[in-house]
C-alpha cells in the first residue's frame, strides 16, 4: 500500500499531467487557428507525452493495489497573445511541474516510500528535458522577434517533431495494456 500522504500527491499528479496535456492541446488549437501549424504539431506531440506521464502515475498507483480516485480537470485558457507568449507559458508550466516533482520526492523521503521515490527519479530527469525543450523554443522565438520569415522557418522546423513512447518510461505500458496510437 502507498502511505496516505504520498497517495494524495500521486493522485494530484495524475490531474497535473492531464491538465498539462489539456493546456498543450489548447495552445496547439490557438496556434493552429493563427496559422502556425508546425508549432501546433509540436504541442500536440507534447500533449501525447503528457498523457503518458499521467499513465505512469495511474499504472503505478493501481499496481500497488490502491483505489485510484480521479478529479476534474481544470479548463485551460483559450488564447495567448503570440507564439512567444504560448511558449513562455509552456516553460512556466514546466517549471511548476518540476516543483511538483521535487515536492513529491520530499514526501516520498518523509514517508519512507522507497518505491515512489525510485519511480519519481525518472521524472526528475524528464523535467530537465521538459524545461530545456520549452525554454529553447522561447529563446528561438525571442531571437526571431518580429521577423515573420524567421518565425515561419522555426514553425516549419518545429513541425517535424514526431511522437515516440519514451523507451525508459517506468510502469509504461502495464503488461497486456496497449500503448495506444
Ligand atoms: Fe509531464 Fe511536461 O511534464
Amino acid at each position: 500500500m502507498i502511505p496516505d500522504r504520498m497517495l494524495k500527491e500521486l493522485n494530484q499528479q495524475i490531474n497535473e499531467e492531464l491538465y498539462s496535456m489539456y493546456i498543450y492541446e489548447a495552445m496547439a488549437a490557438d496556434l493552429e487557428y493563427e496559422g502556425y501549424r508546425g508549432m501546433a504539431t509540436w504541442l500536440r506531440v507534447q500533449a501525447r507525452e503528457e498523457k503518458i506521464h499521467a499513465d505512469i502515475f495511474y499504472n503505478f498507483i493501481t499496481e500497488r493495489q490502491t483505489h485510484l480516485e480521479l478529479d476534474a480537470i481544470a479548463k485551460p485558457p483559450k488564447e495567448w497573445e503570440s507564439p512567444l507568449e504560448v511558449f513562455r507559458a509552456a516553460y512556466a508550466h514546466e517549471q511548476h511541474i518540476t516543483g511538483r516533482i521535487n515536492h513529491m520526492v520530499k514526501v516520498a523521503q518523509e514517508t519512507g516510500d522507497n518505491a515512489s521515490w525510485k519511480m519519481l527519479q525518472w521524472f526528475v530527469e524528464e523535467q530537465v528535458e521538459e524545461e530545456a525543450n520549452t525554454s529553447e523554443a522561447v529563446q528561438q522565438l525571442e531571437i526571431a522577434g518580429d521577423q515573420a520569415q524567421a518565425v515561419l522557418m522555426l514553425d516549419r522546423e518545429m513541425g517535424t517533431r514526431v511522437f515516440a513512447v519514451p523507451p525508459t518510461a517506468p510502469y509504461y505500458p502495464k503488461p497486456g495494456q496497449p500503448t495506444g496510437p
